[in-house]
């Protein structure tokens, strides 16, 4: 059966859950007021949630978002971040934003719904976090920052050129 998908108080945030996509808990709760927070849930229980910050009036950006690792790769990531975007897309929304790793799943993951490269943050995970961050035995340095346009063209979602 598929999650349901709700928008939440940012005090129910599922921190455990969101810890997944951000190590630091400090960084999480610096950005969690600010933020809208998204989650999935299966019999009640949250197994997903995204937090998104308003960066201006037409653009937000993804802070994290994360999917309990029983319930991973079964589609909830994938279906939880259609919704955010149709949820944006529908709010007037023009943009939306992400900073990921420079390699791994994850970035083909946000680059399947559109999300083209825009920048780069040469050492952003040496700069902000105080310990190493590896993924399949690769030390993570630098962060790519990624861009959705929501504009339609054609019916269609455009990626930025
Ligand atoms: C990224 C994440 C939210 C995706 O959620 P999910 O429910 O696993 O997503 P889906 O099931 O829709 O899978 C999307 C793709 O990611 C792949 N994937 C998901 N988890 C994976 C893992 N642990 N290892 C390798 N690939 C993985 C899936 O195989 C799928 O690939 P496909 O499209 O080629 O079939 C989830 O894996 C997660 O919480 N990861 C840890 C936190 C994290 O890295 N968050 C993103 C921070 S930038």
């Amino acid at each position: 059966m598929s999650p349901h998908i709700q928008q939440v108080p940012p005090k129910q945030a599922p921190i455990d859950l969101l810890l997944l996509a951000d190590p630091s808990e400090d960084k999480i709760r610096s950005y969690l007021h600010q933020s809208q927070c998204f989650v999935a849930s299966h019999d009640g229980i949250a197994i997903g949630a995204c937090l998104v910050q308003a960066l201006a009036p037409t653009s937000r950006e993804i802070k994290s978002i994360a999917v309990h690792p029983d319930h991973q790769k079964a589609g909830t990531g994938t279906l939880l971040l259609k919704w955010i975007i149709g949820f944006y897309r529908r709010s007037g929304v023009i943009q939306l934003e992400v900073g990921t790793g420079s390699f791994g799943y994850q970035l083909a993951f946000y680059q399947k719904q559109g999300f083209r490269v825009t920048g780069i943050e040469r050492n952003f995970f040496i700069d902000n976090y105080n310990e190493p961050i590896v993924e399949d035995g690769i030390r993570l340095y630098d962060m790519l920052r990624l861009t959705l346009r929501l504009d339609r063209t054609n019916g269609q979602m455009t990626a930025i050129s």
